[in-house]
């Protein structure tokens, strides 16, 4: 299949729906819709196309991950609890020959103990955490500068 040169794609996890009712004290309140609306807007200001994608389960999240690998040049992903837990998702994301940041709205390091491991870092290029909804926007901008 033919790669094309300027798609993006955005991966949040289960429970990420929600965001904007879901605990705002700590995700903040702008919804998903918005979150990925701004998103796509940036990216187009900068000359690439963002697909969004949410998805509750891990299979779902690792077909979508086999689907785009050979279609996109940068992937953004929120794998949100999956991130403490998926070796499935890591697996999937090591074969990925692309930039790929992983982003978290909340700082994972300053909350549980069970949230300061990431199972997913170790497969990734780099990682932006406790921005907020703003992080996506970073991590956009984290993504075109490595594919430049
Ligand atoms: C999260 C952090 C995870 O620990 C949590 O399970 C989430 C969201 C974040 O964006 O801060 O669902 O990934």
């Amino acid at each position: 299949m033919k790669k094309e040169p300027l798609s993006i794609l955005v991966i949040h996890g289960p429970n990420l729906n929600l965001l904007g009712t879901r605990e705002p004290e700590i995700y903040g309140t702008q919804t998903l819709a918005d979150i990925d609306s701004d998103l796509k807007k940036k990216g187009e200001k900068l000359g690439f196309r963002v697909e969004t994608f949410q998805s509750n389960h891990e299979g779902a999240i690792i077909d979508k991950i086999q689907q785009a690998a050979t279609n996109i040049c940068g992937l953004i992903i929120n794998p949100a609890a999956y991130t403490h837990t998926s070796v499935a998702i890591r697996d999937a994301l090591q074969m990925l020959d692309l930039p790929v940041v992983e982003i978290h709205l909340s700082n994972i390091y300053q909350r549980e103990p069970f949230r300061h491991k990431s199972l997913i870092a170790p497969a990734i290029t780099g990682q932006i955490a406790g921005f907020g909804a703003h992080g996506y926007l970073l991590a956009l901008d984290a993504v075109i500068s490595l594919i430049r």
